[in-house]
């Protein structure tokens, strides 16, 4: 399986590594092996097509910022797009940054990809959060498969569980905390009177908060999880223009010491039901979804088992990597059926 990774920070170079030390086991245990001969950063690409040494990538990535300054593989200043359209390759991985205002640049990358009939598997959350439908059809169109579990609770295989473990039966409704970022300023503001933007400084210290830490704060990110739960698990065609949103910006001391009082933690819970929103509300402390620190938690409302919930890290770029290698065993398991 030939492999181009756009996009190399912190979950590219994690997924590098991983894939660098599961080669024997994915050989043994599904029968192929992953070569990845493109990778491209913000600055430029770095091309082998008899599949790159990637502790070389890894290496040049770390001392010279980026993958284009290796001096006989590297092509400072060249698209991802030519090399999603020029390099063959089987899958094209997008791990650029959410953008919510266009999408961009992941979305041209998934478009130019799918276009040239690769594979995409993504992390990415704004190209679908923005235009959903239109990228499942146009992979269908190609005949190609588009995959994204990392984008929703990264390793934590929600996506995969109402997808795939709930056949025949119904999801109702959902609801959960899908940001570990505002779940950890909530926390630290909740136990140690913390600021807001020292938890929030905290967040971005440990690499889970957004690019933008606006996007966690606002709501944003938990919205467009949100769009991808309502349009992949329960077959509800949106986009992010279609959520209310409310972010945990105006949540004051006071709001959190009334909850306490009520035995409740303030959480920024996103739901689907008759309508898709985000907002903070306070939830028992002996709810399944009153989950601590930068945790994620989802409850499914099901026809026929009643409330199921999952728990786990929703970012981290080891975690959000296991889900992007989940993507390409799939890939390669439903391409062999
Ligand atoms: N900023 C996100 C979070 C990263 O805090 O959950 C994972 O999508």
């Amino acid at each position: 399986m030939r492999i181009v990774i756009v996009g190399f920070g912190t979950v590219g170079q994690n997924l590098a590594r991983i894939i660098q030390s599961k080669e024997k086991q994915l050989l043994k245990e599904f029968g192929f092996h992953p070569r990845v001969v493109a990778v491209a950063d913000r600055s430029g690409v770095m091309i082998d097509t008899k599949g790159l040494d990637l502790e070389r990538a890894l290496t040049v990535k770390r001392m010279k910022g980026s993958v284009a300054q290796d001096p006989e593989l590297g092509r400072p200043g060249v698209d991802a797009k030519e090399v999603i359209e020029g390099v063959e390759a089987e899958v094209v991985i997008e791990l650029t940054p959410t953008n919510v205002t266009d999408g961009e640049p992941g979305l041209s990358h998934i478009k130019t990809a799918l276009r040239s009939q690769r594979h995409v598997i993504t992390t990415n959350k704004a190209p679908l959060a923005i235009a959903m439908p239109s990228l499942m059809e146009m992979a269908s169109y190609n005949k190609v498969l588009l995959r994204f579990s990392g984008t929703v609770g990264g390793g934590t295989p929600i996506l995969d569980l109402a997808k795939k473990c709930f056949n025949g039966n119904k999801i109702a409704s959902l609801r959960g905390i899908l940001n570990g970022t505002t779940n950890h300023v909530l926390t630290k503001m909740t136990d140690s009177n913390a600021s807001m933007d020292e938890a929030l400084k905290e967040a971005q210290a440990s690499g889970y908060a957004e690019a933008d830490p606006s996007y966690d704060i606002d709501g944003v990110d938990t919205a467009c999880k949100l769009v991808i739960l309502a349009n992949c698990v329960m077959g509800r065609e949106s986009s992010i223009r279609d959520v209310k949103i409310e972010g945990i910006r105006k949540v004051s001391f006071e709001k959190l010491e009334k909850a306490r009082g009520k035995n409740s933690q303030v959480k920024l819970i996103g739901s689907i039901g008759d309508e898709i929103r985000v907002r903070p509300e306070p939830i028992p402390r002996n709810h399944p979804l009153c989950v601590r620190g930068t945790l994620n938690a989802v409850s499914f409302k099901t026809e026929l088992m009643g409330e199921v919930t999952v728990v786990g890290k929703g970012a981290g770029g080891v975690e959000t990597a296991s889900a992007v290698l989940r993507d390409i065993v799939d890939v390669r398991r439903t391409l062999a059926k």
